[in-house]
């Protein structure tokens, strides 16, 4: 590969909102053209949580068929599921060994989920990070597109990869994060001081990528504003409304001049009601795909185990070397 290489991914809990969308994969698609891409499903990465065996494997597949559908190409990126590539965990335990416990216990995303799922503190929790760098470093990454949620994470990757590197000689690329300006936080429509989350258990405070048009509608139309009427950006002080701006111009292509100047004192009612239409318009295309998609599980298939194929050659390129230079005999 000559090009620079990015890698990123999703875990498959939940549903893919319109906020991993905008987040991650809308610059995906932007970087899809001018890099060697590789987009994984991190289906081991969400076994970390209590998953139902057969409703986990069919959303797995399920979230494969949403990259496709969203335009993620397989003939110029390379898609795949995390597990199929063994490497992943290979390098994970080696990566173990040049990580401390009191870095991970001090992850954010840890002590969050940790207190989620009290009943549930398994080591997989704590060394949730250490597989990200794993799948970061394996395929020699330049650059991560990702969501502000997942800055930490990628600078403990970078720790990793400097200390091995120190140690041993430059053997991983330091990876760098890809943040957009705009949208690499979407909030909840109902709490908009929280992020949205693919695992709300309220169904009004996201929106997936495949959901039907009405119930899309009916969500902006519930959407938590303020107390004023004037549709302006003002984070601070009108979370809810700015929130909603950053997704109909993210989703529907206007500036925030723009919306202030057509929806500025419109009311409420109608900004919203602009705000679904453009998130449905956007959706549309993507939802026609999915359907055709999942009716064609053999295609799925094929699709993922061609990108495991050609992720796995360049993860033995990096395991080969990386066991070298820990000392491990040769085969
Ligand atoms: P995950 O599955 O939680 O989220 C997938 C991507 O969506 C971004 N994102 C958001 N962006 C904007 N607004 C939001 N409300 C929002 N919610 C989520 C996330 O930042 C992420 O980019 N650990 C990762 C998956 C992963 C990964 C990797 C990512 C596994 N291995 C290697 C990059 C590289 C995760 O749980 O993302």
């Amino acid at each position: 590969m000559d090009k620079k290489i990015i890698y990123s991914g999703i875990q498959p809990t939940g549903i893919i909102t319109i906020g991993n969308y905008i987040g991650a994969i809308s610059n995906w698609l932007k970087l899809q053209d001018d890099y060697d891409c590789i987009f994984g499903i991190a289906d081991l990465h969400a076994l970390t949580v209590r998953q139902v065996p057969a409703e986990y494997r069919k959303r797995a597949l399920s979230f494969f068929a949403q990259y496709i559908a969203c335009g993620l190409d397989h003939e110029k990126s390379i898609l795949y599921f995390q597990s199929h590539v063994a490497e992943h965990t290979e390098l994970q335990w080696i990566l173990n060994c040049f990580t401390y416990i009191g870095e991970m216990q001090r992850m954010t995303q840890f002590k969050d989920k940790a207190a989620k799922h009290a009943d549930n503190i398994n080591m997989g929790l704590l060394d949730y990070p250490v597989l990200m760098a794993a799948d970061i470093l394996l395929y020699q990454t330049s650059l991560v597109p990702v969501g502000i949620d997942q800055k930490q994470h990628l600078e403990i990757t970078r720790d990793i990869a400097v200390r091995f590197n120190n140690l041993y000689s430059p053997t991983f690329t330091v990876p760098e994060a890809y943040i957009g300006e705009r949208g690499a936080k979407v909030f909840s429509l109902q709490q908009p001081g929280q992020k949205m989350s693919k695992s709300d258990p309220d169904p009004n405070a996201s929106v997936s990528i495949i959901e039907e048009p009405d119930s899309i509608m009916k969500k902006f139309a519930r959407a938590v504003t303020d107390s004023e009427t004037v549709v302006r950006y003002d984070p601070e002080n009108k979370p809810g409304i700015s929130n909603l701006m950053v997704i109909l111009s993210e989703m529907g292509g206007m500036s925030f001049d723009e919306i202030e100047r057509v929806y500025g004192d419109k009311g409420y009612a109608s900004f919203k009601k602009a705000c679904g239409e453009a998130v449905v318009e956007r959706l549309k295309p993507i939802k026609e795909e999915y359907d055709r998609l999942m009716g064609d599980k053999e295609y799925l298939l094929n699709v993922a185990k061609e990108g495991a194929e050609k992720a796995r050659r360049i993860a033995r390129r990096t395991m080969q070397k990386v066991k070298r230079k820990v000392g491990l005999v040769e085969q």
